[in-house]
């Protein structure tokens, strides 16, 4: 593996995932794959999960990593060619992305949309101009419009559930997509990425349901059903995948807080006893109740624990590439 920005830099994704169960069972059976290597976490925006969990993976194959909070800490970048920097941006990427590809071995970074810009945020300018200019490999840690390393522990996650599970074993099991409200514009990313790997994938049945104008760009939802009608999706799921996103219509625009569209326990009766999942953070009561996610079926807390060994199955790829 090469660089990991979407489901596309990825060759088997059950091997993938196989990788990251064998890093769980034994998190430091390749503590020497990456000894002396250096690995570069650059946010732009916040992070809970997705910082420790990729310093800990890193940790776990021997690298060392440094964190740069760019949104804090960094000179304000400029990413526009030809820019007369006579504004608010300090340094240009083209001058600053070569100096982070000597100091390290792989680079992650952390972007979100603006959400103003539908066109920009969809070119991925931004993670773009890094990898264009680091000249070594790059890790999204969610970018402009995809979650990739949410979208691995996902699948790791449901892998895992229907595993422990012998009714699930000789099915296909049915996957729903539900968005959620939210006070806020969120990004499409969660969505537009588990959408993505879900129909790459092709192992389960996957449906999406949302309101009307929250339909995602079709370039992520090729090969899944879509409906408008929550209760009838909900019907004999297996895994219900909760993630409110703002429009991608109407960019960026909140259409609708309709509290009808959480996720309840009552609802969660219409389901075949389906396991809950959410990346995480979450608006309790808003974008899910507590009932649900204090109850027996949330998979939350492992699914976040996850993280870790879907980061270290991808920066193992990039370090066995890398070393070839
Ligand atoms: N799910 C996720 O990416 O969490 P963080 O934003 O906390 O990293």
């Amino acid at each position: 593996m090469k660089q990991f920005i979407s489901v596309k830099d990825v060759t088997d994704i059950n091997a993938l995932v196989k990788k990251a169960l064998l890093y769980k069972a034994d998190p430091v059976k390749d503590i020497l794959l990456g000894k002396n290597k250096r690995i570069g976490l650059l946010f732009l925006n916040p992070s809970l999960r997705t910082r420790l969990s990729t310093q800990v993976a890193a940790q776990n194959l021997g690298m060392e990593p440094i964190v740069y909070n760019v949104d804090k800490e960094g000179w304000s970048l400029e990413f526009n060619e030809g820019a007369v920097m006579n504004g608010t941006t300090v340094e240009h990427i083209k001058d600053a992305a070569p100096i982070l590809g000597n100091y390290f071995d792989i680079l992650c970074i952390r972007t979100f949309p603006s959400l103003q810009n539908k066109e920009q945020d969809y070119s991925e300018k931004i993670i773009h101009q890094f990898i264009k200019y680091a000249g070594i490999p790059v890790v999204s840690l969610e970018s402009a419009t995809l979650h990739p390393l949410q979208s691995l522990t996902d699948i790791i996650t449901i892998q895992e559930s229907i595993a422990l599970n012998a009714a699930l074993k000789n099915k296909k099991p049915k996957v729903v997509l539900t968005w959620a409200p939210h006070i806020k514009p969120i990004p499409q990313c969660v969505a537009n990425s588990f959408s993505e790997w879900m129909t790459a994938w092709g192992e389960t049945d996957f449906v999406i349901t949302h309101p009307e104008g929250y339909e995602l760009s079709t370039e992520y939802t090729n090969g899944a059903s879509i409906t408008h009608d929550q209760s009838a999706a909900l019907k004999d799921a297996d895994f219900v995948y909760v993630k409110n996103w703002s429009s991608y219509g109407d960019y960026g625009k909140v259409l609708s807080t309709d509290a009808n569209w959480m996720l309840t326990n009552d609802k969660l009766a219409a389901t075949n006893n389906a396991k809950v999942m959410h990346c995480l953070p979450v608006r309790r009561n808003v974008e899910l109740s507590d009932e649900i996610l204090d109850g027996a079926n949330s998979l939350v807390t492992k699914e976040a624990s996850n993280r870790v060994w879907a980061a270290q199955a991808v920066l193992s790829e990039i370090l066995v590439n890398a070393n070839k």
